[in-house]
């Protein structure tokens, strides 16, 4: 049997929908929590696969959701690359930021430093297969995208309008570039990790698009996306790729047209019936060049097989965090609108810390009802 979430990343639909939440494992859990309690070390957490697989695990098996998200972080691949990260309690993930062009020039991705989150990847698939309450479920691996990993780089920190990214792109645009190449080239190479391991779907998040300047789409979202789509296709062809562009609003038809991605994220600012009805038109007009050839691999536009971009979201989360009838009357309401399309139930965002999990068993026992 086809899984429910891979069946609708080709392109079909499924009723009810197949449904996951991003940071579906993470501190509104109580057993995260008494996990965590003894790990103080938030990157080491994250590269103890006996840990990780269990909190991997931890949602799917609670809410039987129909997907198993990798327990990491997108900000392991600047680890990998050499910088310094940690979280600060209360404070959110710390890096001793880059700031100009020699320091670029220092990265170097170790492939070794991640080899215990393949090691995570093949755990979960081997426990999920062992047991008939997750065998349906599917493992999506992750990473960041490179704008949005770009911007924890360069601020060394989260919450800030992404000044310091944002000069640089525009005054320095080949440092620029060059740092784009190196968390394409990361990047690509540690989802093809991913996928060799047993990921069986990928997910980007681009959870800062809303801080990209139109000049700059290209450059820092379009380009990079479609370059490391292109690289892991072409080692894992049927491998489908989501594509969170958080914040992109009128992006979205582009960024579904030329990033060759199966499936897209959709934040709850969107209106994602408005979204299915463009990307629908747009995909059967002619792709206009694209001009990310710089050598490497690249998607081209028009190759993309005549398929149907997979949605995925939008509740609110706040919703989730209320709960009762308003959440199950939203959620019903988005099930009915998306009926007949491609689609995947989830939130516009990650499940909030103080969510109470008994509304997450409310939310999937109304999709699924
Ligand atoms: O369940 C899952 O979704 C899988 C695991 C996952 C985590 N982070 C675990 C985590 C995933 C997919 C991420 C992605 C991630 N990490 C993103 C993109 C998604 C988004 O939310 O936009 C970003 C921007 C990060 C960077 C990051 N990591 C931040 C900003 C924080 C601090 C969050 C906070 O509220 O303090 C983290 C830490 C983090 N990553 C936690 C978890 C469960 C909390 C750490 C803890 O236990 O203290």
């Amino acid at each position: 049997m086809v899984k429910k979430l891979l069946s609708v990343l080709k392109g079909d639909a499924q009723s009810p929908p197949p449904v996951w939440l991003m940071r579906q494992a993470g501190r509104y859990l109580p057993e995260y929590r008494a996990l965590r309690a003894n790990a103080p070390d938030f990157v080491q957490f994250c590269l103890n696969p006996e840990l990780a697989v269990e909190i991997t695990l931890q949602p799917v098996r609670r809410f039987k959701l129909d997907a198993a998200i990798l327990f990491a972080d997108i900000l392991l691949v600047p680890h990998a690359l050499g910088q310094k990260l940690w979280f600060a309690e209360g404070e959110g993930p710390r890096l001793d930021p880059i700031t100009d062009a020699a320091g670029i020039a220092s990265l170097r991705y170790d492939a070794a430093k991640l080899e215990p989150v393949m090691q995570t990847i093949k755990g979960v698939r081997a426990a999920m297969a062992a047991d008939p309450a997750m065998v349906n479920a599917a493992l999506i691996g992750f990473a960041g995208a490179p704008w949005t990993v770009a911007t924890y780089m360069i601020e060394g920190k989260g919450g800030t309008d992404h000044e310091n990214v944002r000069k640089l792109a525009w005054r320095e645009p080949a440092t620029f570039a060059r740092l784009m190449d190196v968390l394409v080239d990361s990047t690509s190479r540690y989802l093809i990790a991913q996928a060799d391991a047993g990921a069986e779907a990928l997910q980007l998040f681009e959870s800062w698009a809303a801080t990209v300047p139109a000049g700059l789409f290209e450059a820092a979202v379009l380009n990079p996306t479609a370059r490391i789509v292109a690289n892991v296709k072409a080692k894992h062809p049927g491998l489908p790729i989501i594509g969170f562009p958080r914040g992109a609003g009128g992006w979205l038809t582009r960024y579904a047209k030329v990033t060759g991605v199966d499936g897209i994220g959709i934040d709850q600012m969107t209106d994602i019936e408005e979204v299915a009805r463009s990307i629908d038109q747009e995909m059967c007009a002619p792709a206009p060049a694209h001009d990310a050839n710089d050598g490497r691999a690249v998607f081209r536009p028009g190759v993309r097989p005549n398929k149907k971009v997979a949605l995925q979201g939008n509740l609110d989360p706040i919703l989730l965090l209320q709960g009762g009838e308003a959440m199950r009357a939203e959620a019903k309401r988005l099930v009915a609108a998306m009926k007949g399309k491609p689609f995947i139930f989830n939130l516009g965002h990650g499940v909030m810390q103080p969510t109470p999990p008994d509304h997450v068993a409310e939310l999937v026992a109304a999709i699924r009802e």
